[in-house]
């Protein structure tokens, strides 16, 4: 049997890694400065989250959420302690799409509405109501299409009002990334983020914050959305949660009211999963990684706005996107092949960096060395 095919693969097999390198199978380094997709949020391999996986294994790696289950109290503590959310619930499941799936759910069972407002260029993921919230027609099944989602431009406050003006009382939810990550690295602006807040309070609304890629510290703050001082009523999180080890969950506002058997799941919140997220707060917290995300994001977006062929620059804290000149079209390429180092990508042209918090200044320095070199080289072929 082979796979099924929906994945376009570098032609690289890796079988090691540790915090910012991984080797593939010939023994050759690279630098990730991809993080595998924003997941790997306190380096790969982390000792004290092999640590405590492993003892986690030791002692039981899974039962049902029939059970009481310390770790996920622990966890929920942990999560109102780093977040800030001080009074929030928690509810556990297994992915970002799950995630947001279940926020999406919950705000229309708490409001008893149907419309979803969503933003042009979102991604929340591939289940079927993120789905059909995500800007992007070609991943939408027919099955997915529905009138219940209304997207509108992106940063756009009287778009906004006009919509909720006209909408009244039908809204359930407004969804936003505080970052927008696949559309290729666009802020919210605070203003937006506060408008948002004050509609959802106007007209009843739940305010879900997208924080799948870029919450869990990444932005040197704990949610990116945090910026604009004002606080959603829901929050989901995924990707740098478990640093690899696959967790999601909704921080939930203690206004929206939990009822037994309005959300279920048989994996979120094992045992496992839990002791993988718990070891990853511990860290961020050991090792004061939200404040490493500012200051090194900081200087890594100094650094590239004078680098020559870069076009622009955006992005917080390890959350970053940089625009080339159309001539370095095969910048992410070159990169990889000839200089070993991962990036992600944002088509057409902007290259994207969600490398783990823990990269140091000297890796840093790595990266902005082959980027130059790679534009150099790219230069003189073209010329
Ligand atoms: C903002 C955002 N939301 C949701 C998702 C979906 O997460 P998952 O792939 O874990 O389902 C992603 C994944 O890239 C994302 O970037």
């Amino acid at each position: 049997m082979s796979l099924f095919k929906v994945y376009p693969l570098q032609p690289i097999s890796i079988t090691k890694a540790l915090g910012s390198h991984v080797w593939d199978e010939k023994g050759m380094e690279y630098l990730d400065m991809y993080g595998g997709h924003a997941v790997i949020s306190i380096g790969h391999t982390h000792p004290h989250w092999v640590n405590r996986i492993e003892d986690q294994l030791h002692a039981i790696a899974f039962y049902s959420n029939s059970v009481i289950m310390p770790i996920q109290e622990q966890l929920a503590t942990a999560l109102n302690k780093i977040s800030g959310k001080t009074d929030y619930e928690l509810f556990l499941c297994n992915s970002g799409a799950e995630a947001n799936e279940n926020a999406l759910k919950l705000a229309s069972f708490h409001t008893g509405r149907k419309k979803i407002i969503a933003f042009s260029k979102s991604f929340h993921g591939r289940t079927s109501l993120a789905v059909a919230a995500t800007d992007n027609a070609s991943i939408v099944a027919p099955v997915n299409e529905t009138d219940n989602i209304i997207f509108l431009p992106f940063n756009d406050v009287a778009a906004l009002e006009k919509c909720f003006a006209e909408n009244a009382n039908t809204i359930a939810a407004v969804i936003i990334e505080g970052i927008q990550g696949v559309a290729g690295i666009y802020e919210a602006s605070n203003v937006f983020l506060q408008a948002i807040r004050q509609q959802c309070d106007q007209y009843g609304a739940v305010y879900i914050a997208d924080s799948v890629q870029c919450g869990y510290g990444r932005s040197g703050k704990f949610f990116s959305h945090d910026f604009a001082g004002v606080h959603a009523d829901i929050y989901s999180m995924a990707k740098g949660m478990g640093n690899g080890f696959p967790i999601g969950g909704i921080l939930i506002a203690p206004h929206i009211k939990a009822k037994f058997g309005l959300l279920g799941t048989t994996f979120g919140g094992n045992p496992l999963a839990c002791a993988a997220a718990l070891a990853v707060i511990e860290v961020m917290e050991k090792e004061n990684l939200m404040e490493a995300a500012a200051q090194k994001g900081k200087t890594l977006m100094e650094a590239l706005q004078n680098i020559k062929g870069v076009k622009a620059v955006r992005g917080k804290g390890l959350m970053i996107g940089f625009e080339m000149e159309p001539a370095f079209a095969d910048l992410r390429k070159v990169l990889l092949e000839n200089f070993k180092i991962f990036t992600g990508e944002a088509k057409p042209n902007v290259i994207r960096l969600l490398p783990a918090l823990t990269i140091t200044s000297s890796d840093i320095d790595l990266f902005l060395k082959g980027l130059s070199d790679a534009i150099h080289l790219i230069s003189n072929k073209t010329t």
